[in-house]
């Protein structure tokens, strides 16, 4: 052979060699399967994930569940029961970490693997206690939802578990603790005597200075002594 038909096949072969690693690696064998689930639509797995902060991040599926998500995976249509079967064991094999749905300590691991910060604020307030010892306190997911994780609407999201949410949006619903609790109280009391003394707004509204009060009372004796002077001409036009 050549030298120049021997650089060529290198070229060649090197091509097809990038452009298949490079097909690997941005192949997600869950994504590829899982949006062809039935279920998939109603839990918004997929689609919400693709339209997420954390997908534009690259956090990937096996970024919080575990497992390979780098398995080839052929046209799903075309996959036999089998294929499919062996497709679905290898990609969520615990033995490549695949631990299913996080819960409990379990989730604060996995977010905390990225938003320590975020954990540790959350796990040492009331809800993250309640939320760790099953009394009905909220996961990370049930404020941000675990495929389109938002910043949740306060107080929309809270009023799923709380009936009084006033003075929510002045708190960090992430650390909820005893002072929260105190502030919120007190906040509360405040909100609620001014809503009381909202009944009678006062004379002057407190903003203005004596300097606007001497000019508003001046404008009404003004206003007084003209009409006053109607009423005058008035009277002695008839007699
Ligand atoms: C070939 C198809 C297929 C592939 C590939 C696949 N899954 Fe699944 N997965 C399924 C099916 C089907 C279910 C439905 C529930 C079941 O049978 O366990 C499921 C269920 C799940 C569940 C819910 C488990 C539970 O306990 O309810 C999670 C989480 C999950 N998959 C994540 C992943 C991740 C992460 C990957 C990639 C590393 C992946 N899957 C790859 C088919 C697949
Ligand atoms: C940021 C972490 C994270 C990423 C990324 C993520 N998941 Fe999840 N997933 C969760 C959590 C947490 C739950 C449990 C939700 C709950 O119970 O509140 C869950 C639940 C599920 C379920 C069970 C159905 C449900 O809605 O409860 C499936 C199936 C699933 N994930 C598949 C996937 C697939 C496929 C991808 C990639 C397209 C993915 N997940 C990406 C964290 C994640
Ligand atoms: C592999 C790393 C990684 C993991 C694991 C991870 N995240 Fe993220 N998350 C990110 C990155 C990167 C961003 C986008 C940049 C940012 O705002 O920090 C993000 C953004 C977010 C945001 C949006 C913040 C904003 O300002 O809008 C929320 C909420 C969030 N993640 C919650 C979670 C929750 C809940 C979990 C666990 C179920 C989790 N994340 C797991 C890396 C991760
Ligand atoms: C009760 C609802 C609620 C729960 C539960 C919750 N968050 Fe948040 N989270 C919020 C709200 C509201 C914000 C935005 C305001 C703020 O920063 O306090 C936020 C902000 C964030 C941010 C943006 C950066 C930051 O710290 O401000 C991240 C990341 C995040 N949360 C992750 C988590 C993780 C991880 C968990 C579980 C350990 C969790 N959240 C539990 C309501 C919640
Ligand atoms: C999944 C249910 C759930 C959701 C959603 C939820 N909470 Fe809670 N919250 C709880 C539970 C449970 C407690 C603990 C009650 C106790 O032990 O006193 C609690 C306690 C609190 C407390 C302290 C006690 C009180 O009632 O004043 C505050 C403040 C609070 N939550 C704020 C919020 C805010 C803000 C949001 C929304 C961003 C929110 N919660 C969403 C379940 C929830």
């Amino acid at each position: 052979m050549k030298k120049n038909t021997i650089r060529s096949l290198i070229l060649i072969a090197t091509v097809i060699f990038l452009y298949s690693a490079h097909a690997q690696a941005s192949t997600n064998a869950c994504l590829v399967c899982h949006k062809t689930l039935p279920q998939d639509k109603i839990d918004c797995v997929t689609d919400c994930w693709l339209r997420s902060l954390h997908k534009q991040n690259d956090v990937t599926c096996d970024s919080c569940h575990g497992g390979d998500a780098h398995i080839a995976i052929k046209n799903m249509a075309q996959l036999s029961p089998q294929e499919f079967a062996k497709a679905k064991a290898l990609a969520m094999s615990p033995a490549q970490g695949f631990i299913g749905i996080p819960k409990g300590m379990t989730m604060f691991d996995v977010c905390g693997k990225c938003h320590s910060d975020s954990v540790n604020r959350y796990k040492n307030s009331i809800m993250g206690k309640a939320y760790l010892d099953d009394k009905g306190g909220p996961s990370c997911t049930d404020c941000h939802s675990p495929h389109y994780v938002i910043i949740p609407d306060v107080p929309k999201t809270c009023k799923k578990c709380h009936k009084d949410t006033t003075g929510f949006d002045q708190i960090d619903p992430m650390a909820v603790n005893e002072a929260t609790v105190n502030d919120l109280s007190k906040l509360r009391i405040k909100l609620a005597e001014e809503k009381v003394k909202g009944k009678e707004p006062p004379l002057f509204p407190k903003e203005l200075g004596s300097f606007q009060i001497g000019f508003v009372a001046f404008g009404a004796v003004l206003a007084l002594f003209i009409i006053a002077y109607i009423i005058y001409l008035f009277i002695e036009k008839r007699s």
